[in-house]
């Protein structure tokens, strides 16, 4: 019994772990490559980001993509994180619509007015 509990509790406490570091995966995402004139977000979207720069991009995104937002539903979250993903991958190909697609999924509003919790 008192073993129970103690599974119980250390599984509690490792999940909450997860879910704050998971919270952080977007917060450093924004900071790393989109926040500033020079974010590589900017390249991306001119497509003059190198492939090390889409690379990186990309995985941000898949780790944004399973990470919980603090506002609104997963399954919009989802969409316009695989938005963000399916934009690079098609960079990634030399597919001419990639720039566009990246542009349309990269709308920080769009996104912000949905999932990004008001400042406390
Ligand atoms: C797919 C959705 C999405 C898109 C697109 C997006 N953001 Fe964000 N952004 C978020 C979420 C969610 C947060 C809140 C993260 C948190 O605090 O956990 C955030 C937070 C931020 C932050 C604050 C980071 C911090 O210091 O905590 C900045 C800066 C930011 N975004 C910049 C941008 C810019 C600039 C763009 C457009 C080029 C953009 N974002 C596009 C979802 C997005």
């Amino acid at each position: 019994m008192k073993r129970t509990l103690l599974v119980g509790i250390t599984c509690l406490l490792a999940s909450a772990m997860i879910a704050s570091a998971a919270e952080g995966v977007i917060a450093e995402a924004m900071k790393t490559y989109h926040k500033g004139e020079t974010a590589p977000c900017k390249a991306v979207a001119a497509g003059t980001a190198s492939p090390k720069d889409l690379a990186d991009i990309l995985k941000a995104y898949q780790d944004m993509s399973a990470a919980k937002p603090a506002k609104g539903t997963t399954a919009s979250w989802k969409q316009k994180c695989d938005a963000l993903i399916v934009a690079v991958k098609e960079i990634q190909a030399k597919n001419p619509k990639g720039t566009g697609d990246y542009k349309k999924a990269v709308n920080c509003k769009a996104c912000h007015d949905v999932h990004k919790a008001p400042k406390a």
